[in-house]
């Protein structure tokens, strides 16, 4: 109603609010290269395709006549309750999107009372991020790389900082064929960008010849060659169960086995992905690996879902078919392109009060209690 009252002044939003043309007006405002960067994806784009998809393809039924008044997005993850089944997915390099970067993303996510997911792979430090989001709820994403002192460090400054759930993105040992950045030669952390936390970091230093503003092409160097590790395998989770005493969420998980997996080894969740279709060109959509996962642990560990979450009733679907909470990624970057700090907060405000009107015309009011039984 807010929206509609200022509309009757005249004022109309800044932002669209059908989330799904954010893309387009980003590109239109920010040019192609940084909004490609953000769009772009692997092969030919046919696993994003399949993830919009496999979402369009669940249809909603909604049931009519039910006192629908009282509404509770509430959900409870990790001991924690949250006002609404949403955090923001870890996104890199953002200040390629504006210049406020991650900690205007991080300090929109604390004044909606949505847990803000930090990248490993940031333009900002981990400590100035959590300064600037005060007691806001904060998870760290790990890029699990080569170097396990860096690893340890970043574990130990994560804590020290303030985040509580670590969340482990398996999908990424390599960085995939992604044609649009190919053909413009474009990769932000090559020109240093998204190094944040490994220029800061003690032990990423101490394998350095010469420091980071001395020779910063060796750095990003050696930044690229210890990023990512496809040697890793499910024995080295030990490892991190053993240095970080909080919840761990394993990003990135599409088939049940490996579902069963994290749970044999400890994990306390999963995120059902496939990091937007930036990965694995031709893959499963990520909606249609979410029931198998769900049947595999869902009553065990938290299953949270993303990958193509665009509209309020991507996030019914979601909870719908068994996932607990749903990470949003690339309509937050675009609301961050265009607006810093007010375009994040508007995309969370919008695609909340969008699944909230969901939620209560298709006759249900309780977000964690969607059952499949609510789609066709
Ligand atoms: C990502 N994603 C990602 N994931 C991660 O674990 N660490 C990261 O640093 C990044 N960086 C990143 C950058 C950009 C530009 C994008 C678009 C995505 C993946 C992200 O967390 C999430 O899985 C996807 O964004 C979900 O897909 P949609 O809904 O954005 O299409």
């Amino acid at each position: 109603y807010e929206i509609y009252l200022n509309g009757m002044t005249g004022a109309v939003p800044r932002l669209p609010a059908d989330l799904t043309r954010l893309e387009e007006v980003a590109e239109a405002r920010l040019g192609p290269g940084p909004v490609g960067y953000v769009a772009g994806s692997a092969g030919n784009g046919s696993t994003e395709r399949a993830n919009r998809a496999a979402l369009d393809r669940h249809r909603i039924v909604p049931r009519m006549l039910r006192d629908v008044r009282r509404r509770n997005l509430s959900v409870e993850l990790f001991g924690t309750r949250l006002p609404a089944p949403l955090a923001l997915a870890p996104i890199g390099v953002l200040s390629i999107m504006h210049p406020d970067a991650e900690c205007a993303a991080a300090r929109a996510a604390a004044a909606q009372g949505v847990p803000f997911i930090l990248s490993s792979a940031s333009s900002t430090p981990m400590e100035r991020v959590a300064e600037a989001m005060g007691d806001g709820e904060r998870w760290f994403q790990l890029y699990w790389g080569k170097d396990r002192e860096v690893t340890r460090s970043f574990l130990d400054r994560a804590k020290a900082c303030g985040f509580t759930a670590l969340v482990v993105t398996l999908d990424t040992p390599l960085l995939a064929w992604r044609p649009r950045d190919l053909d413009q030669a474009y990769l932000p952390f090559l020109r240093g960008v998204g190094t944040a936390n490994y220029f800061t970091d003690p032990a990423f230093q101490a394998g350095l010849a010469k420091p980071v503003h001395e020779d910063l092409d060796a750095a990003v160097l050696h930044f690229v060659q210890m990023f990512g590790d496809p040697g890793k395998t499910w024995e080295d989770l030990a490892f991190l169960r053993e240095h970080w005493d909080g919840p761990i969420v394993l990003k990135g998980v599409l088939h049940p086995d490996d579902a069963r997996r994290a749970e044999q080894t400890g994990m306390d969740g999963v995120v059902v992905s496939n990091h937007g279709g930036r990965q694995v060109g031709g893959s499963i959509g990520a909606a249609d690996a979410l029931p198998g996962v769900v049947e595999a642990v869902g009553d065990r560990l938290a299953v949270l879902f993303d990958s193509g979450v665009r509209t309020g009733d991507d996030v019914f679907k979601a909870l719908a078919l068994g996932a607990r909470a749903v990470l949003l990624g690339r309509p937050y970057a675009y609301g961050l392109g265009l607006d810093g700090q007010p375009g994040v907060e508007h995309v969370i405000r919008a695609l909340l009060a969008e699944f909230e009107l969901t939620l209560a015309l298709s006759g249900h009011t309780d977000a964690a209690g969607l059952t499949p039984e609510a789609l066709g």
